[in-house]
């Protein structure tokens, strides 16, 4: 590593495999990490500690940590401190991001974890992982009200999760390569409405809420193993059923739906909404050979954003 790398952090986006919303509910999650998208964060000495957002023109110093209790940035930045115990270090910290926000790609976890650790960084310090989880899951209380903590978990360990929450992280070992096409609507959702609509459907319609809910979570338990053996036909299938659960918790929409029906016609071997829903991204998963077909029918649905992954990861 050279010395320049040093000086920068980096986090990772995410998408939600299985078991969106249902997670809120006791049920198991399956998420993973998408490596080639990051957020970063760069630290540079200067003569007081600034953090500056280049990608929505924000611009912070000490004073604002304490003023500005509802931003995201000031948050982190102020729980990292007292975290460490430590007076602001003398450094510019500039955080810039790849991650398209408010799309269910978890970007402002990710902003967050660079930024809790460039300032451990500034710092001289350590802070593990288990501890900037703990920091990054009570900012994204700010957009999520009370999340399930999956965003956070996969994005700071940057693995494959099997996420149930309040209990122990459960790594995946992901052996085989899972390729997968991301696509954008270009329609912005906050998760937090989608989550709080959940809610409403749940207190409205318990029995038949509690049975989709339950229905999701069959469907993550059913993927776990395939994932592992990396059967992707099977969890083409089961992303399908996946979806079709999730349109009937109303977290879907038109534009989620067109493209989920353009990557299936298109031959992706399954598709679904991914995160908060409403907007913001589908996945569907392909065999290699398939990617740029598939590809080109989100485009051609109306997709403003399209890219390709590869998910492998030794647990
Ligand atoms: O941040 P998003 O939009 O990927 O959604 C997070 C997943 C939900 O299950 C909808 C909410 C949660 O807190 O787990």
């Amino acid at each position: 590593m050279s010395s320049m790398d040093l000086l920068k952090t980096t986090a990772p986006a995410k998408v939600i495999l299985f078991g969106e919303h249902a997670v809120v509910y006791g049920q198991p999650a399956i998420a993973v990490p998408v490596m080639d998208i990051r957020a970063q964060a760069s630290i540079t000495p200067g003569e007081r500690f600034s953090i500056i957002a280049l990608d929505t023109g924000q611009s912070l110093t000490l004073e604002h940590l304490t003023q500005m209790v509802d931003d995201a940035l000031a948050k982190m930045a102020s729980l990292t401190l007292a975290w460490l115990q430590t007076p602001p270090p003398p450094f510019t910290i500039t955080l810039s991001s790849e991650i398209p926000a408010a799309s269910g790609l978890g970007s402002g976890a990710a902003v967050s974890a660079c930024l809790g650790r460039a300032i451990a960084l500034a710092c001289g310090r350590e802070l593990a992982s288990a501890d900037l989880n703990t920091l990054v899951y009570e900012v994204e209380r700010i957009y999520h009200g009370t999340p399930s903590g999956i965003d956070n978990t996969v994005i700071v360990y940057e693995q494959p999760v099997y996420f149930v929450r309040d209990q122990p992280i459960i790594r995946l070992n992901i052996t085989r390569p899972l390729h997968l096409v991301i696509a954008d609507t270009g329609k912005a959702a906050l998760t937090k409405d989608s989550v709080s609509d959940v809610r409403r459907l749940y207190n409205a319609e318990r029995a038949a809420t509690e049975q989709l809910i339950g229905q999701i979570g069959d469907i993550t338990r059913r993927a776990r193993p395939f994932l592992e053996d990396g059967d992707a036909a099977v969890l083409g299938h089961l992303m399908d059923e996946n979806h079709t659960l999730l349109q009937k918790l109303t977290v879907s929409s038109p534009e989620l739906d067109k493209l989920v029906s353009a990557a299936r016609a298109a031959g992706a071997l399954g598709a679904k909404l991914s995160g908060g829903g409403r907007g913001g991204n589908m996945i569907a998963l392909v065999d290699n050979t398939q990617a740029q077909v598939v590809q080109d029918a989100l485009r051609a649905a109306g997709a403003v954003r399209v890219l390709t992954t590869s998910v492998v990861q030794g647990g």
